[in-house]
């Protein structure tokens, strides 16, 4: 016999980009909702995009089987922002129709709640539709691990394990070939994961978007190692990191300056390094294969964690909530706190004093 539970049925989706440990949230969330307390469960596909579209299906024990280890999302996400206005939108509905329309399919679906898997963007939007009167649950997931309101999010550890291999990698062929080699990892507002993967792969230089790096500070130092016979160097970049001089730019001159002269900031960092320094310096983009794959055990047990306890939140009719990694427990928080915000590397993390305590330059 099931436990009593005041949610009967309920859709869940995973929305914004993907990340290792979706499916083994998914797995959690609905095995224990099944099993635990026999709800019945819808699965929307692509995000939010499913919710506008009606693109929905029952989800039963054979489709949670054999997921825990699965990379991706079995649901499908999108970057669907129903609240955002955008001309290149294909469906082409405005705001209030996007919204009317998941207000619409979450009727006539017959959902008590609504439990969103994403970022910062999902969960805001799941706070908005909260707003509209819609019941709905939040789970944190993103490699970035900028969420407010929780410690970690699944999905980080993993990214921090293939960001960390890369960076290995890369120290022997630098040191082969007496380089410099600039690698670029995701975190295009936060730095978490080039901070985490700069100190755990040793890297000679880590810049983060929170801190503006002076190139001439950057060159001398590796031209100080280079002094003292280390004749390669691993330089460890996040995706949004900048200049002293892009951050004097506005947004928009900022962004006209980066589309101008670099495909991307490992590219410009790197032309940055060879012009101060002259010495021979390459660029490697790590891109998507850091939201790829299998996740780690880590991930899979807060994955796991954090869905169990979304399906005790649906069970006891408590809605308006994140399940969030406190401490060293899962708990909740009020699903306001992560809305329009980014968790970002304060300035005075011990992990920030730490690198540069083993001589790592932050570029500043
Ligand atoms: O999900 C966050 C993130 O990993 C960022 O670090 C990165 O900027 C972004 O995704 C890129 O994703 P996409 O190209 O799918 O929008």
């Amino acid at each position: 016999m099931a436990n009593y539970s005041v949610t009967k049925r309920f859709g869940i989706l995973t929305a914004g980009g993907d990340c290792p440990g979706l499916n083994a949230a998914i797995r959690g969330v609905c095995r224990a909702a099944q099993d635990r307390y026999g709800m019945q469960i819808v699965g929307i596909a692509n995000g939010f995009r499913g919710l506008i579209n009606e693109d929905a299906k029952e989800l039963h024990t054979e489709d949670l089987t054999g997921i825990l280890t699965l990379g991706g999302t079995i649901l499908g996400s999108s970057r669907e922002k129903p609240f955002a206005p955008t001309d290149k939108d294909d469906l082409a509905i405005e705001v209030s129709d996007k919204v009317s329309a998941i207000k619409e399919t979450y009727s006539k679906l017959g959902l008590d709640c609504l439990v969103v898997l994403g970022g910062n963007g999902t969960n805001t939007t799941g706070y908005k539709l909260s707003r509209e009167g819609l019941n709905v649950i939040g789970l944190p997931k993103t490699i970035d691990n900028d969420i407010v309101g929780t410690d970690r999010t699944f999905g980080f550890h993993s990214a921090l394990m293939i960001g960390t291999e890369a960076i290995d990698r890369l120290h022997s062929t630098a040191q082969s070939h007496s380089r410099v080699i600039v690698i670029e990892l995701m975190g295009h507002k936060a730095g978490w994961l080039g901070l985490h993967a700069g100190v755990a792969g040793g890297g000679d230089v880590i810049l983060l978007p929170e801190l503006p790096y002076d190139i001439r500070v950057i060159g001398n130092h590796l031209k100080k190692r280079a002094k003292s016979g280390k004749t390669f160097s691993v330089v460890v970049v996040a995706e949004g990191a900048m200049s002293t001089k892009e951050a004097d730019m506005d947004k928009k001159d900022r962004k006209k300056y980066r589309t101008e002269t670099a495909p991307s900031v490992a590219y410009r960092v790197a032309a940055e390094i060879q012009e101060e320094t002259g010495m021979e310096t390459r660029a490697t983009v790590l891109g998507y294969v850091q939201r790829g794959g299998i996740p780690s055990a880590s991930d899979r047990v807060l994955a796991t964690s954090l869905g169990t306890k979304a399906a005790d939140l649906l069970a006891q009719g408590q809605y308006g909530r994140m399940v969030a990694l406190l401490g060293n427990d899962i708990g909740s928080v009020d699903l306001s706190v992560p809305e329009g915000k980014v968790k970002n590397v304060p300035l005075d993390h011990y992990m920030i004093d730490s690198a540069r305590a083993v001589g790592t330059c932050m570029g500043d």
